[in-house]
């Protein structure tokens, strides 16, 4: 009988996936905790938290539990018109812990229709006031979705190449790297005080795609500040960021100015289902609450508000608000840094980076790229010793579900070391 992996290769076709180079995809039946099972047995730890959405672990059965529940009562319904508790209480719960001021939830399917929403949000609040504002502004090399308006707002890459002439212009800002800080903030001046930008949209501390690219708290504050202050929309794409990853339960949550729109999904439903929300404010909402239906949001989706996934998300709240989970996402945060001075001027790294529960190491290199050749070696270097670890071209990063055990760090740091020890030879 074939194997999944063989009648896969004949009817898939793979997200980010070069289906000539890499035409074999791992077949997994099963998931526990960290781990992932291939259907040869084979065990992974899953140190990048399937494509950074994992919470609390693989096939989590309180989230089974509540998603089953659910789904035997209401499993959907149209959400114009309608409404349910699950998306209720959800929109309550959420409000409650989002950074800022937010005061509207608004529902979608995923990190790009999240941003979708949120652009579009931005762009009508203006125009629905009369003021002329149709500029964006988003940092160099950032990495909003894939979707046309959310690969507009991202930095032109090999991602976008193919679509170049149909992304609307945008202007972008340098990445406030330490030696970049003053000019990134002198651009984004400069731009806004032509006064024609209606929002502002940043990774806010960690620009996952970059290559897991880390600036300050303080210039995060700072750019807020001054978008604030020429009276330009602040969109906080918490896509990566939410829920934790940084230390805090938003990245947000380490400075002291708040967006107006904060887009979320990922660990939203602990990454077990797809969703996404874009929250926003009262006088965001309000500029859409009129006699005119041309100022209505014309945004929606089939799913959206769907009540078992809203169930699941509702259950990965009630896990990631448990004392133990902040206590587990704390002791990652210290594992990270311990690890990280093991790797202190070591000669095949750059720069060895982290923020809360994420770390990123940059290994040296003439020519950085996503393709970079030595991207294929460290994918299967990690994948052989049975962890999953998607290098972003030289850079090698660990963003791990917080159930992660103690043994399973050490085992993953090691593991790092042993393929410093290989290449070094
Ligand atoms: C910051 C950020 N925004 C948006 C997205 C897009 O999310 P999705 O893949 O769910 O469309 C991602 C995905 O990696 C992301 O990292």
């Amino acid at each position: 009988m074939a194997t999944i992996k063989e009648r896969d290769r004949q009817v898939i076709w793979h997200p980010y996936t070069p289906m000539k180079a890499w035409p074999e995809a791992i077949a997994i039946t099963k998931g526990e905790g960290a781990y992932l099972y291939d259907e040869d047995g084979k065990k992974y730890v899953d140190a990048i938290s399937s494509w950074w959405v994992n919470l609390h672990g693989h096939a989590h059965p309180y989230i089974a539990q509540k998603v089953s529940e659910q789904l035997a009562v209401l499993e959907h319904c149209i959400f114009a018109g309608f409404t349910h508790e699950p998306a209720v209480l959800l929109a309550e719960r959420l409000l409650d812990i989002l950074p800022g001021d937010m005061r509207k939830i608004f529902y979608s399917d995923n990190g790009s229709t999240a941003v979708e929403v949120a652009l579009k949000m931005a762009l009508q609040y203006w125009k629905n006031k009369g003021v002329k504002k149709t500029r964006i502004v988003a940092l160099e090399n950032a990495y909003h979705g894939d979707t046309f308006g959310a690969m507009s707002v991202s930095g032109r890459s090999v991602f976008t190449e193919a679509f170049t002439d149909l992304l609307f212009d945008v202007t972008f800002i340098p990445f406030p790297a330490k030696d970049q800080v003053s000019e990134s903030i002198g651009i984004l001046k400069e731009a806004l005080q032509k006064g024609d930008v209606a929002a502002l949209i940043v990774e806010p501390l960690v620009q996952g795609s970059a290559g897991m690219c880390m600036y300050s708290r303080e210039v995060l504050d700072q750019y807020f500040r001054v978008a604030k202050k020429h009276n330009t929309l602040v969109i906080a794409d918490e896509v990566m960021t939410g829920f934790g990853r940084t230390g805090k339960l938003f990245a947000c949550d380490h400075i002291t100015t708040a967006p107006d729109i904060v887009c979320l999904s990922k660990g939203l439903t602990g990454g077990s289902m797809p969703l996404g929300v874009t929250a926003t404010t009262q006088a965001i909402f309000d500029a859409f609450y009129e006699d005119d239906r041309m100022k209505m949001l014309y945004h929606g989706h089939s799913f959206t508000g769907n009540p078992a996934i809203c169930a699941a998300a509702l259950a990965s709240l009630d896990l990631l608000l448990a004392d133990g989970c902040t206590e587990q996402r704390k002791h990652i945060a210290e594992r990270h840094a311990a690890f990280a001075q093991t790797l202190a001027g070591h000669q095949l790294i750059a720069d060895v980076r982290q923020t809360g529960t994420i770390i990123a190491i940059e290994l040296k290199t003439d020519n950085p790229s996503y393709h970079h050749n030595m991207r294929d070696v460290l994918y299967r270097f990690f994948l052989e010793e049975g962890i999953i670890m998607r290098p972003l071209g030289n850079i090698i990063y660990l963003i791990p579900p917080y159930c992660i055990t103690d043994e399973d760090l050490t085992y993953i740091y090691e593991r790092i070391h042993k393929l410093l020890g290989q290449l070094n030879n």
